[in-house]
């Protein structure tokens, strides 16, 4: 039996920031430590699908959401799972809007689920819309990873916001975790930005950043996550390091 299932939504409304690069590495890096997790794709674009699958799948979380069925579940490998997504996903706003219970829908569907799994992360789509909205209803761990490059603050504030206006009407468990530096370089100015968020932010930011790393970029063009694909890279080694930041936090081995 599976006891305390952590749900853990990556997020942030800003594209190209590595949430779906992060939800792959530290899922399949879980997997890889004979963990059950569930990876779920909750973006139209369907990234996280496309770098775990060879070619497109032809079930998603679309029909889940919009049509009542369970949630499809695909198995990459023994410990791997993944809720795919499609293109179809980019109309399910639109159709949910006067949908009863609009924003607990993945929740439920969750919840039927979650017994077989020690680990859930979502990949949340780069809008504060209906789906991020229902991924923030399900997980009360949230991750933000972004990327150095100007002072994150005002981006940080509607995340913020968005979670507050969560946790009062919808899941009073939802919280930041903490904040992941992505894509960093060893430049003055990532370096002030970093210690300017740690500054101002402390402990939610993760001791471990993510450096910018060509081999990260590559993996999934061919189907891998990182670890498999250059398990020497710094881009393993971080991502690893990474997870081990995270199962410490969460008090697990
Ligand atoms: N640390 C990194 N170094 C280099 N490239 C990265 C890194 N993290 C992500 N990328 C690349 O940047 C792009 C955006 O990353 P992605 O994970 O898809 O972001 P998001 O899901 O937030 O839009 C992808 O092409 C990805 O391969
Ligand atoms: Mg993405």
């Amino acid at each position: 039996m599976k006891n305390g299932v952590k749900i853990i939504s990556f997020a942030n409304h800003k594209g190209g920031v590595g949430k779906t690069t992060t939800t792959a590495s530290v899922g399949s890096i879980l997997a890889s430590q004979g963990k059950q997790v569930l990876v779920i794709d909750l973006d139209a674009q369907a990234n996280l699908t496309a770098s775990l699958l060879h070619g497109e799948s032809d079930v998603s979380i679309y029909n889940a959401l919009v049509g009542n069925e369970s949630l499809p579940v695909v198995d990459i490998n023994p410990n791997l799972h993944l809720v795919p997504a499609s293109l179809g996903l980019a109309m399910a706003d639109l159709e949910l809007a006067s949908a009863m219970a609009r924003e607990r829908i993945l929740a439920e569907l969750i919840d039927e689920v979650k017994d077989n799994y020690d680990y859930i992360l979502i990949d949340c789509p780069p809008s504060l819309g209906l789906l991020t909205l229902n991924a923030f209803t399900a997980s009360n761990e949230i991750i933000i990873p972004l990327v150095a490059e100007v002072l994150p603050f005002k981006g940080l504030t509607m995340i913020n916001n968005f979670i507050d206006m969560v946790r009062k009407r919808l899941n009073p468990q939802a919280h930041v975790t903490g904040i992941l530096i992505t894509r960093w370089e060893n430049t003055n100015l990532s370096k002030q930005i970093e210690q300017g968020m740690r500054a101002q932010l402390g402990q939610l930011v993760f001791q471990t950043k993510i450096r910018k790393n060509v081999t990260i970029a590559e993996a999934p063009l061919e189907s891998k996550n990182i670890v498999e694909y250059a398990p020497k890279s710094n881009g393993a080694k971080d991502y690893k390091a990474f997870t081990e930041e995270l199962k410490k936090l969460f008090g697990e081995k």
